[in-house]
């Protein structure tokens, strides 16, 4: 694991093996830890594969796809976010505006972390705050879905469960969203796929090669 990749939850010092490993470590040093451990004990590790990008662009789609061919969980973090709220994303928004997302948003990147190797499909806005792209290149592997605005406005045309795209000229909203968060997406990611035109199976493999992963049997 290159330097810059090291998990900021280890502590060196201490232990010097892999992510794998780490559960009996913690089993055989503290000697307390019941055999159902919780996921939030793992460290962050770079096995995830974490998926970044516009809103409508794909990413719960692909995936799902990608970790059905990985055999490993699956967690969309607004799905997440959603489930421990007990309400939509909308209605954070209307309660605590976008910046109460936000910190809800980090949080939950933050707890999907600690989870064992895992394919995660953030919200197209998980790149805006510095903390959270900070957490989202120490994770894993970030992969940026891209596409143009054309192709972004035709898959959210019948979407209304997005509260930045209740408006009336989505285009308009698309467009500036892209120019503000595409620098930022480029920056967090560590490969881009085009996926203008292309389906979800194909992308799902392209990360794949791009990884140089196979799928599980
Ligand atoms: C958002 C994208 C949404 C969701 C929220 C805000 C954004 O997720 O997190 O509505 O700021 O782009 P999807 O990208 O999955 O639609």
């Amino acid at each position: 694991m290159p330097a810059s990749r090291a998990s900021p939850y280890i502590n060196p010092l201490v232990y010097n093996g892999t992510a794998c490993d780490y559960l009996d470590f913690l089993r055989q040093t503290s000697g307390f830890l019941p055999p159902d451990a919780t996921p939030s004990l793992w460290p962050v590790t770079a096995e995830h594969i974490i998926l970044i990008g516009a809103m409508g662009v794909g990413k719960s789609s692909v995936g799902r796809k990608l970790a059905k061919k990985l055999k490993r969980p699956f967690f969309d973090s607004d799905q997440v976010i959603e489930e421990k709220t007990g309400v939509d994303i909308a209605t954070i928004f209307d309660y605590e505006g976008e910046s109460g997302f936000r910190k809800r948003e980090e949080k939950a990147i933050d707890e999907l972390c600690r989870r064992q190797a895992m394919v995660l499909a953030t919200g197209g806005g998980a790149v805006l705050t510095a903390p959270t792209r900070k957490l989202l290149a120490t994770c894993g592997t970030v992969i940026y879905l891209k596409a143009s605005v054309d192709m972004l406005l035709k898959r959210t045309r019948h979407s209304d469960h997005r509260p930045l795209l209740n408006v009336p000229d989505k285009r308009q909203v698309i467009t500036e969203l892209l120019h503000q968060r595409e620098p930022l997406y480029l920056q967090t990611a560590d490969h881009t796929i085009d996926t203008d035109r292309r389906t979800v199976s194909w992308t799902a493999n392209r990360v794949l090669q791009l990884l140089d992963l196979t799928p599980e049997p």
